[in-house]
């Protein structure tokens, strides 16, 4: 895989989730993928009811596909997730969606493909929740097969001064 095949698939279209597909999609092809019809029916009429992304930014992602259909996903070689990682009534990080949705990636990887979780973990969950599941659902292997990052996102929903494309998480 090069940068110039490069197919981005972002799960997850929330608060997080879509304006890095949307910021994505300005240089690579990207489908923004989501379990949540209605959420993907309104991103098509070009409504963001987070209110991230403007009428006009939405308006022009034209590179960018919205769907709610794994076969879309598919075609996809690099992965990135973003769907919630909310606590439990126990105050305990409630993993569910997270351990759903690296299923759902692993069920499509291909050798060489990449996946970057975004959601907010506690350290070694990466390694220890999540790529068991992907080893174990694309029968391939961890840093031979296929790689992954973890790239959490700092961005402050409402907070117009600070978006995505501000905030620095690597210098160089
Ligand atoms: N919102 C914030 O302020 C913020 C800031 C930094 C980090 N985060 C982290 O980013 C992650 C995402 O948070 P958010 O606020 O964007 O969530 P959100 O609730 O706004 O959106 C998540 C989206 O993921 C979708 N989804 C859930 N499971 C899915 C699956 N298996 N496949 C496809 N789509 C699925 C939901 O339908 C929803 O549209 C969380 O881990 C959160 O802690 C959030």
């Amino acid at each position: 895989m090069t940068l110039n095949n490069l197919k981005i698939g972002i799960i997850g279209l929330g608060y997080v989730g879509l304006p890095l597909a949307v910021e994505f999609s300005k240089y690579y092809s990207t489908i923004g993928f989501d379990l949540n019809q209605q959420r993907i029916q309104q991103l098509k009429a070009g409504e963001d009811k987070t209110c991230e992304v403007s009428a006009d930014d939405l308006k022009q992602a034209q590179y960018l596909d919205y769907s709610h259909d794994l076969k879309d996903l598919a075609e996809c070689n690099f992965y990135i997730i973003a769907v919630p990682t909310p606590l439990d009534k126990h105050k305990n990080p409630d993993l569910t969606l997270l351990e759903k949705a690296s299923a759902t990636v692993g069920k499509l990887l291909s050798p060489n493909n990449y996946v970057v979780y975004e959601s907010t973990v506690y350290p070694g969950a990466t390694e220890e929740i999540c790529l068991p599941i992907l080893e174990r659902e694309s029968q391939l292997k961890f840093n031979q097969d296929f790689f992954v990052g973890y790239s959490p996102e700092r961005i402050n929903p409402g907070d117009k001064d600070h978006r995505l494309i501000d905030i620095v998480k690597v210098r160089n």
